[in-house]
């Protein structure tokens, strides 16, 4: 390792009086630790420059060497799951050693680093499992090498965030599975069956949906620019369902039951009503008062939400209008009966 390099590397300890003196070391042109021409360095080898990157490179027909960056909740399930899989788990990068060490104890064999760049040495695809905040930046601070691959695990993000790693003969993708990652070993279990969705080029996307398959998970391939209503409508399902579940325990209070009580009842009517829509589709499930035009049933709940529940009105409101629309596109309810039904709703008095 070259002195600047050590000195670029300490975060706050170094004292500004160093920087001023690596910064005239630079300027006047000194190598503090020469490399004989034709050759190069990582880290603390000396390379010919004409070998090839990375460093790492496995046979054809195997799996790539993974490298993770970020051992918190997706990076060490993600890292267990693969290696289990027996997918070769070469890397780990995570700022804290506790994690670090973790990772490792759970991953026979892997290297630890603190940092994501020296990472790239050793491994061929590298999954950044890093808040979506930092992606992006993470991205721009790192240069792949041909031949290597880039990955993310958001839902929220494009692959396109990590653009700014590509150098010529690389490739960027995205790796995001439908599971809430909390505790490790529940995580993995849950992946085996889950959904993960995969962007990239044809290519990256093949190893990927196999990198899926070996986890036991299902991939789907998102076409680009459909990240965010695809993550839009997990959280719909996932965050959204619950908030419903929310709302309708709240009318069951008005009714006089407890929470145990509203989810005993109303969660096996929703049960029924999601086997009823895996079973005819989605608009042959809707049954109730919009499907039969009755506006004077409208007109009661809205009536009793306003009075009692006034929190859950813009929900059932919400609901009631896409309700009328489907029930007027099944062709259940005429359209005049819809009209009236609309005008309860926008003229609830
Ligand atoms: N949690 C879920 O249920 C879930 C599900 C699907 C997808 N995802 C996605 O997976 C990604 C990771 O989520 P997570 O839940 O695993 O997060 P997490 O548990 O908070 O772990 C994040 C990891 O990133 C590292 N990190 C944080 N800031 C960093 C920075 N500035 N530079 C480098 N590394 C940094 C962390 O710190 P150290 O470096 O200190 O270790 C940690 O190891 C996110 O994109 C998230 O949207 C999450």
């Amino acid at each position: 390792m070259r002195p600047w390099d050590e000195l670029s590397r300490r975060p706050s300890a170094d004292g500004p009086a160093d920087r001023a003196t690596l910064e005239e070391i630079r300027e006047a042109g000194i190598d503090l630790d020469p490399v004989p021409p034709g050759h190069h360095r990582h880290g603390d080898e000396v390379h010919a420059s004409d070998h090839a990157h990375p460093h790492v490179h496995s046979a054809p027909d195997e799996p790539p060497v993974v490298g993770i960056v970020g051992a918190g909740a997706v990076g060490t399930a993600l890292g267990v799951a693969l290696a289990r899989a027996g997918w070769p788990v070469g890397a780990v990068a995570s700022r804290d050693a506790a994690r670090r060490e973790r990772f490792r104890s759970l991953v026979p064999g892997v290297r630890g680093f603190a940092e994501a760049a020296a990472l790239l040495d050793e491994v061929e695809l590298i999954i950044l499992a890093v808040p979506d905040d930092v992606i992006p930046a993470l991205a721009g601070s790192l240069r792949l090498y041909s031949g290597q691959a880039m990955i993310h695990t958001s839902g929220a993000l494009g692959a396109e965030v990590l653009e700014p790693a590509m150098a010529a003969g690389t490739q960027v993708g995205a790796f995001h599975p439908l599971v809430a990652f909390a505790d490790t070993e529940l995580a993995v279990a849950a992946l085996r069956g889950a959904t993960v969705a995969i962007e990239g080029d044809d290519q990256l996307a093949d190893l990927l949906a196999r990198m899926a398959e070996a986890i036991g998970a299902q991939p789907v391939r998102l076409a680009p620019g459909t990240k965010a209503a695809y993550h839009a409508a997990a959280v719909l399902a996932a965050g959204g369902f619950v908030a419903l579940l929310d709302a309708i325990a709240e009318l069951g209070r008005v009714a006089g039951l407890d929470e145990a009580g509203s989810l005993a009842i109303y969660g096996r009517l929703a049960e029924q009503t999601l086997a009823n829509a895996r079973a005819l589709g989605i608009a042959r499930a809707l049954t109730g008062p919009m499907t039969r035009g009755d506006v004077g049933t409208l007109r009661r709940h809205l009536d009793t939400l306003r009075r009692h529940a006034p929190g859950v009105l813009p929900l059932y409101e919400a609901a009631a209008e896409r309700e009328i629309a489907l029930a007027e596109g099944r062709g259940v309810l005429a359209p005049e009966a819809a009209r009236a039904m609309r005008r309860s709703l926008a003229r609830p008095d």
